[in-house]
C-alpha cells in the first residue's frame, strides 16, 4: 500500500484509510471558508487584471507586439478582449480575434464572454472552431477561435485583414498552429504596422517571446519627431495573481495504477476534508470515463459518500455537460471535475480546493524514421505539475495530491515540455505553409525548429501521395484542393480519391466519423455488451465499413437516442458526424467533387482509403501473439487493437487510420484490402517483388 506524506511538514497528521485506498500525511488541517457567488460586473473588477486596464490599452496601442504574462483565472482571456472592444478596436467593421489552442476552450470563454457582455453568442460575441463557426459577418466584434482555424483563414486572407487585434492566448501549450501562427504573424506584422499582437499565457519565458519579436526596422518618424508608427520592441506585462498557498502532498510510494490511486485519493479527501470541490487531472476519455464511473458506483454503494457530484471534463464533450461543470456548486455538495489537461490553463474553474494529480497526460509523439505518430499517456513536465497544483488556491488556500514520489519530481521529471513542433507528425504544417507561398519551411522563422529528419519525412510522405511535385510545389489540382480541405492529408486524399471511384458520398461519412474520437459508448464493466452490440454492425471489410452501416442505422432509426442507447452508440458523437459530414460535403462541392454514392460496392470503398491510407499497409507475420504485423514500409511491429472488428479476424493484409501505443503498438480503424490495390494505389511508393507489395 502507498503512502503519502508532505516534505517539510513537522508533524504529519494520520488520515485513516479506511477504504482499502491510499494513506495520506496531511501538516496542517485547513479550515473552510465559504464563498459566494457576485454579480457579474463585481466579479470582472474583482480580477487581477482588472487593475491593469489602463495599462494594457496603453501598451497596446504604443507597441505592436505587447506580452501579457498572467496566472491562471486572472481574467486575461475573458477580459483583455472586452476592454478591446470598450476602447474602440472593434470600430469600423474591424475584429478583435483571441485565439485558443483548444476547441472546448474556444467554445466556453466565448459563451462567457457573450453572457458578460449581455449579448446573443454568434452575434457581437462569436466564436469558429473546425466544423462549427457561430460568427455573424455583419455583427462579430469580438471572435474567439483555435489557432487552427486562423491559419486556415489565412489562405483566403493572408494578411488578417479583418482583424484590428490578435490575441494569441495560451502560448506557453506551445502547440504546433500556435508556433506556425507566430512565425506567419510576425511576418504580417512587417506589412501591416496597425496591426496589434498581444501573445498572452500563464507562464511564459517572456524574455525569449520578446526577443522573437523583436524586430530592427527603421521607423518612420512624423515632421516633428513623432512615431508614426507603434514601436517595434514588444512591451511586457505581467499580471499579478492573488493565488493562495498549495499544499504539496506526494506518494511515499509510487503506484502502478494511477486510475484507482486517483479514485481513492478523491474518497479520502472526501471522508476527512473540509468542504471545497476536486480537480483530477487524468489523461483522456477513456480513463476519465473509467474513474467517473468507479466513483460513480462507489456514491451508489455507500451513503457516507452522498452529496458527491461527479463530472468528467474532455474535449468533444456535450455542451450541456460542459455547462454543468461550470455551473456553481450547490450548499452543502461537493463537486469532483475529472479532467484531461484542459483544467491545467485553459479553462478556470470556480471553487476548486483540492487538485488530484495524476503526472500523466496524452501528447503526441512522432517518430521520423520509422514515420510512425503515437498518442502516448506521457509523463507531464515539472511546469504542468506546478500549474495544476496552482488550481487548488483560487478561492482559498487549497492542497494538491500528486500520484507519484517527491523523488519523482525532482529528478525524473523534465522542467519545461517539448514544444509540439518539435515531437509531431509535420505533414499537414507542411501543406499550411506550402499553401501559404512559403517554400523554405526550414529556414522559415521558428520560435523553435523542427528537425530536419521530420521535415524531410514530411516532405517525402506529401510526393508519396502527389500533393507535392518533384520541386515540393503543391501540386494542381490535387495538392491545392487538399489544402482546401484542410483535414488530415491522408483522409484528404482519400475523398479525393473517392471522387474519381464514384464514392464521395460514403467516404465523406467515412470521413466524419474518423474525426470523432470514438461512436461507441464506453462503459467499464459491460465489455461483453459492447462488443455484441459491434457485432450487429460489423463487417470482414473491416471498420471503415463497419462504421457505414452503423450511420446507415443511425439514420433509418430517424437518428433516435433510444436506438443509440440499445446499440452501445454515443447518440452525440452521431449528431456530430452528422454535422460534420454536412460541412464536408459544402467544402467538397466548393473544390468541384461530385456527390456520388457507390451503392454498397465495398471494393471502390476500401480501394479509395487505400489510395489515401496506403503508406500504412501491413501484412500479417504470424497468427500467434494475437496475430502480429508487420508495416510494409519500415517494418515495425503492430497489432489489431482489440476495439477493432477484425480484433482475431486477422485478414492478411489491412491498412489503418492511426496507431494507439500501450504495451503494444496498435492500429486502430482496419481495413482489409488486397495487395495488389497498393501498387494500384501508388506505384510510386511500392513495387511488386515476388507477388507481393514491398515499398521503395
Ligand atoms: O485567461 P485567464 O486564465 O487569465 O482567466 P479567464 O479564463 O479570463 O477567467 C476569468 C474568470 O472568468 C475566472 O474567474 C473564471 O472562473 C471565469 N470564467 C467562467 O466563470 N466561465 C467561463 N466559461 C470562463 C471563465
Ligand atoms: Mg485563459
Amino acid at each position: 500500500m502507498s503512502q503519502f506524506w508532505k516534505p517539510g511538514s513537522e508533524r504529519p497528521r494520520l488520515i485513516d484509510d479506511e477504504e482499502g485506498g491510499v494513506i495520506f500525511y496531511s501538516s496542517s488541517p485547513s479550515t473552510s471558508s465559504g464563498f459566494g457567488y457576485a454579480t457579474i460586473e463585481k466579479q470582472r473588477q474583482r480580477l487581477p487584471v482588472y487593475k491593469y486596464r489602463t495599462a494594457i490599452l496603453y501598451l497596446v496601442e504604443t507597441h505592436a507586439t505587447t506580452i501579457i504574462v498572467g496566472e491562471t483565472g486572472s481574467g486575461k482571456t475573458t477580459q483583455i478582449p472586452q476592454y478591446l472592444n470598450e476602447a474602440g478596436w472593434a470600430e469600423g467593421g474591424r475584429i478583435i480575434a483571441c485565439t485558443q489552442p483548444r476547441r472546448l476552450a474556444v467554445q466556453a470563454v466565448a459563451s462567457r464572454v457573450a453572457e458578460e457582455m449581455g449579448v446573443k453568442l454568434g452575434e457581437e460575441v462569436g466564436y469558429t472552431i473546425r466544423f462549427e463557426d457561430l460568427t455573424n459577418p455583419d455583427t462579430t466584434k469580438v471572435k474567439f477561435l483555435t489557432d487552427g482555424v486562423l491559419l486556415r483563414e489565412m489562405m483566403d486572407d493572408p494578411l488578417l485583414t479583418k482583424y484590428s487585434v490578435i490575441m494569441v492566448d495560451e502560448a506557453h501549450e506551445r502547440s504546433l498552429s500556435t508556433d506556425i501562427l507566430l512565425g506567419l504573424l510576425k511576418k504580417i506584422q512587417r506589412r501591416r504596422p496597425e496591426l496589434r499582437l498581444i501573445i498572452s499565457s500563464a507562464t511564459i519565458e517572456a524574455k525569449s517571446m520578446s526577443s522573437f519579436f523583436q524586430t530592427s526596422s527603421k521607423k518612420r518618424k512624423g515632421q516633428t519627431g513623432e512615431d508614426l508608427e507603434p514601436r517595434t520592441d514588444p512591451a511586457i506585462l505581467s499580471v499579478e495573481g492573488r493565488g493562495f498557498n498549495v499544499q504539496i502532498h506526494y506518494l511515499e510510494e509510487p503506484v502502478s495504477d494511477y486510475l484507482q490511486a486517483a479514485v481513492s485519493t478523491v474518497l479520502s479527501i472526501h471522508d476527512q476534508e473540509p468542504m471545497g470541490d476536486i480537480l483530477v487531472f487524468l489523461t483522456g476519455q477513456d480513463d476519465i470515463d473509467a474513474a467517473v464511473q468507479l466513483l460513480t458506483e462507489e456514491v451508489h454503494n455507500n451513503r457516507k459518500h452522498s452529496g458527491l457530484i461527479i463530472l468528467p471534463l474532455y474535449s468533444g464533450l456535450p455542451r450541456a455537460e460542459q455547462d454543468l461543470v461550470f455551473s456553481p456548486t450547490p450548499r452543502g455538495q461537493r463537486k469532483i471535475i475529472i479532467s484531461t489537461n484542459i483544467a491545467e490553463t485553459s479553462l478556470t474553474l470556480e471553487g476548486i480546493v483540492y487538485v488530484v494529480d495524476s503526472g500523466f497526460s496524452k501528447q503526441r509523439f512522432y517518430n521520423p524514421i520509422s514515420n510512425i505518430e503515437n498518442l502516448v499517456v506521457a509523463p507531464i513536465s515539472q511546469a504542468s505539475a506546478r500549474q495544476r497544483a496552482g488550481r487548488a488556491g483560487r478561492v482559498r488556500p487549497g492542497k494538491c495530491y500528486r500520484l507519484y514520489t517527491e523523488e519523482y519530481f525532482v529528478k525524473e521529471m523534465s522542467t519545461q515540455g517539448i514544444p509540439e513542433m518539435q515531437r509531431t507528425n509535420l505533414v499537414s504544417c507542411v501543406i499550411q505553409l506550402k499553401a501559404l507561398g512559403i517554400d523554405n519551411i526550414l529556414g522559415f522563422d521558428w520560435l523553435a525548429s523542427p528537425s530536419p529528419e521530420a521535415v524531410i519525412r514530411a516532405l517525402e510522405v506529401l510526393y508519396s501521395l502527389r500533393i507535392l511535385d518533384d520541386d515540393a510545389k503543391l501540386t494542381s489540382p490535387t495538392g491545392f484542393q487538399v489544402a482546401e480541405i484542410s483535414l488530415d492529408p491522408m483522409i484528404s486524399k482519400m475523398i479525393l480519391s473517392a471522387n474519381l471511384l464514384g464514392c464521395s458520398e460514403e467516404i465523406i461519412t467515412i470521413s466524419a466519423i474518423l474525426s470523432i474520437q470514438s461512436i461507441w459508448v464506453s462503459v467499464r464493466g459491460s465489455q461483453k455488451e459492447l462488443d455484441e452490440a459491434k457485432l450487429r454492425f460489423a463487417v470482414a471489410e473491416g471498420d471503415h465499413v463497419t462504421y457505414l452501416n452503423v450511420y446507415k442505422g443511425f439514420l433509418e432509426s430517424g437518428k433516435s437516442s433510444q436506438w443509440c442507447y440499445k446499440n452501445f452508440i454515443n447518440y452525440h458523437a452521431m449528431k456530430k458526424v452528422i454535422e460534420i459530414r454536412e460541412q464536408l460535403r459544402r467544402i467538397a462541392q466548393r473544390i468541384g467533387i461530385a456527390l456520388k454514392s457507390c451503392e454498397g460496392n465495398t471494393e471502390v470503398l476500401r480501394k479509395a482509403i487505400t489510395a489515401g491510407f496506403f503508406a500504412n499497409a501491413c501484412h500479417l507475420e504470424t497468427f500467434s501473439k494475437g496475430g502480429m504485423y508487420k508495416t510494409v514500409r519500415g517494418s515495425q511491429e503492430v497489432y489489431i487493437h482489440p476495439s477493432s472488428v477484425l480484433f482475431r479476424v486477422n485478414p492478411k493484409w489491412v491498412i489503418f487510420h492511426s496507431l494507439v501505443s500501450t504495451d503494444r503498438q496498435y492500429m486502430r480503424n482496419v481495413t482489409a484490402i488486397d495487395p495488389s490495390w497498393l501498387i494500384e494505389a501508388a506505384p510510386h511508393f511500392y513495387e511488386h517483388q515476388r507477388g507481393n507489395p514491398v515499398a521503395y
